[in-house]
């Protein structure tokens, strides 16, 4: 027997019970998205292909949308992200925390966010003890957010400085809707774990909601929630935040300055990508 083929007989037994294993761990994991490449899949828990919808990607080396966050509204107005809830399943004699929910039809999932090292944040983790709500962040290229704090009210969008429905500061076209830099599950952790989110209240977002689905059901009184973190290399983009996105055809989109990736804001479409493990136990 070649032996550097063929390791000895007890390394391979080990061998083939961890790609078992694996596989069934994949097997609950990837509820509601596609089967896994097990055998190239990073260890840890929760990683794997991952059906999620994000706002599309229409131009430069992005390679894929950037996530949707599902949005709520309070009965008094705060607006929050939703964030399925972790459970723990048995796999294969193994326990294994899950977060996942339905939305109209679709699982939504916290794998979603798994990428850019958000996988190893303390809000994204089973133990997170946070309220979901969307906090104004201490920095925003947006003036109208001035000295905003606290929780993100719907009612700022309209009555804090122009209304979303008009809104406009000079780059593009005004009028399609008012973003706000946020902070999400990021309370009382480190500033390095801060999750970064965008959230844009705009009537054309309204106005799609009203014959679709999924949107009815993600987005409320137009607000829209995405984590805001650049699907090539982790960059915070914006809408409307920068002047050289009219260079890119961006000004009326989201932009990334770092690489110039170009996202649509008002266009959320399904699609796939590996998600990252979150540390294992
Ligand atoms: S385009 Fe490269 S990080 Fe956004």
């Amino acid at each position: 027997m070649d032996d550097d083929k063929y390791p000895p007989e007890s390394d391979r037994r080990r061998f083939v019970k961890g790609v078992v294993g694996s596989a069934a761990l994949a097997g609950v994991a990837t509820t509601g998205g596609a089967a896994i490449d097990t055998l190239t899949a990073p260890s840890g828990e929760g990683g794997g292909a991952t059906t999620y919808f994000g706002f599309e990607n229409t131009g430069g080396p992005a390679p894929r949308g950037m996530p949707q966050i599902p949005v709520e509204i309070d009965s008094e107005g705060f607006v929050r992200g939703v964030f399925p809830e972790y459970e723990t399943r048995t796999v294969g004699g193994r326990e294994v925390d899950v977060a996942e929910t339905e939305i109209a039809g679709e699982t939504y999932s916290a794998r979603w966010f798994q990428y850019c090292g958000v996988q190893t944040y303390a809000g994204i983790l089973p133990d997170a003890d946070q309220d979901n709500y969307f906090r104004y962040a201490s920095s925003s290229p947006y003036d109208w957010q001035g000295d905003l704090s606290g929780r993100m009210h719907v009612d700022d969008f309209e009555e804090v400085g122009e209304s979303y429905e008009a809104w406009g500061n000079g780059i593009g076209q005004s009028g399609l809707g008012k973003p706000a830099r946020g902070t999400w599950r990021s309370e009382g952790i480190k500033a390095a774990e801060t999750m970064p989110v965008e959230v844009i209240r705009s009537p054309i977002i309204e106005e799609k909601a009203q014959d679709d689905e999924w949107l009815a059901a993600t987005t409320d009184r137009g607000v829209a929630a995405r984590l805001n973190k650049c699907t090539h290399f982790c960059c915070v983009p914006g809408f409307k935040a920068q002047g050289d996105a009219a260079n890119f055809g961006a000004a009326d989109r989201i932009y990334c300055q770092c690489h110039q990736s170009v996202y649509d804001p008002f266009t959320v479409v399904k699609t796939q990508f590996t998600a990252l493990p979150r540390p294992g136990n």
